[in-house]
């Protein structure tokens, strides 16, 4: 098993109150781990320190196997990590094809993000950009939706074509922070779908994730987090039954979870 994102130890505070509290996991490559627990637990503070958008009070990152503490964002990138935001980051009057070329933008020259968002740059990008970008849409099944503009693509075609743009950058490791919040019963399938067969091709997969049936039926490993610590850590079938967990965090959602092991 090869780790390609090891967190060690990672804490953050926002006026003094800690949000992250010595958080320490690994992700090895072509495995899903899950991270829940209730809102405001800390998980997606967890991802903005992971991918370099936060600056830990004390802690540090290594994707394969090099120290990347205190790198921003674009230049993680560079180097293999990608993440979605929780809230669509969709630019609404341009094409699905345009959104994921945006996402391509550690493999070109400049690396000024607004550049790209002017429509004209951006069709000056280069054929391999246009290429590999459509590739990422086959990917997630919206090829056909290329030229579409986003705007009229439905709420789950917009949050698949997230994973397009963060998997257009050719990720070893990606974070998705609720692929499937909001989705109906059929985009989400479809979501667990690409997730699986992302990490089918050896990528390392993160993923905070509420909906429970899909979070037991994916993850390899599911880290529970409350109140910025870790509850408890395991497999799927280890964390469903942890007493701490279905007390702390599961209570309300206990029979939902019931519900998936069956
Ligand atoms: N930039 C910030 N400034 C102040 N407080 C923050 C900031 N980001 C997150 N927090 C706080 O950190 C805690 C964890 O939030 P968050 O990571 O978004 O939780 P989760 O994703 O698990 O729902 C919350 O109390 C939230 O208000
Ligand atoms: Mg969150």
């Amino acid at each position: 098993m090869s780790n390609i994102l090891e967190v060690q130890h990672l804490s953050i505070a926002f006026g003094g109150v800690v949000a992250v509290d010595g958080v320490s996991f690994n992700a090895p490559k072509g495995e899903i781990l899950s991270i829940i627990g209730p809102n405001g637990a800390g998980k997606t503070t967890l991802f903005n320190m992971v991918s370099g958008l936060y600056t830990p009070r004390s802690g540090s990152v290594r994707l394969q196997g090099k120290d990347v503490s205190g790198l921003p964002p674009f230049q993680l990138a560079r180097i293999g990590m990608s993440r979605t935001f929780q809230n669509l980051q969709v630019f609404f009057r341009q094409t699905a094809l345009e959104n994921v070329m945006i996402g391509r933008t550690r493999w070109e020259q400049t690396s000024l993000i607004a550049d790209l968002l002017r429509l004209p740059s951006v069709r000056r990008q280069n054929a391999e950009t246009r290429d590999r970008a459509y590739a990422a849409l086959e990917r997630i099944g919206l090829a056909h939706h290329a030229d579409t503009v986003a705007g009229n693509l439905s709420y789950g075609s917009l949050k698949r074509l997230e994973i397009a743009r963060a998997l257009a950058s050719e990720p070893t490791l990606l974070l998705l922070d609720e692929p499937a919040a909001g989705c109906n019963a059929v985009e989400t399938e479809e979501i667990e779908h690409i997730v699986r067969s992302i990490a089918g091709s050896d990528v390392a997969i993160v993923l905070i994730e509420h909906d429970m049936k899909m979070v037991m039926r994916l993850s390899h490993q599911v880290l529970v987090l409350n109140q910025g610590r870790i509850l408890a850590r395991g497999t799927p079938d280890e964390v469903r039954n942890n007493p701490e967990v279905i007390t702390a965090y599961l209570g309300s959602h206990a029979k939902e979870v019931e519900h998936a092991a069956g």
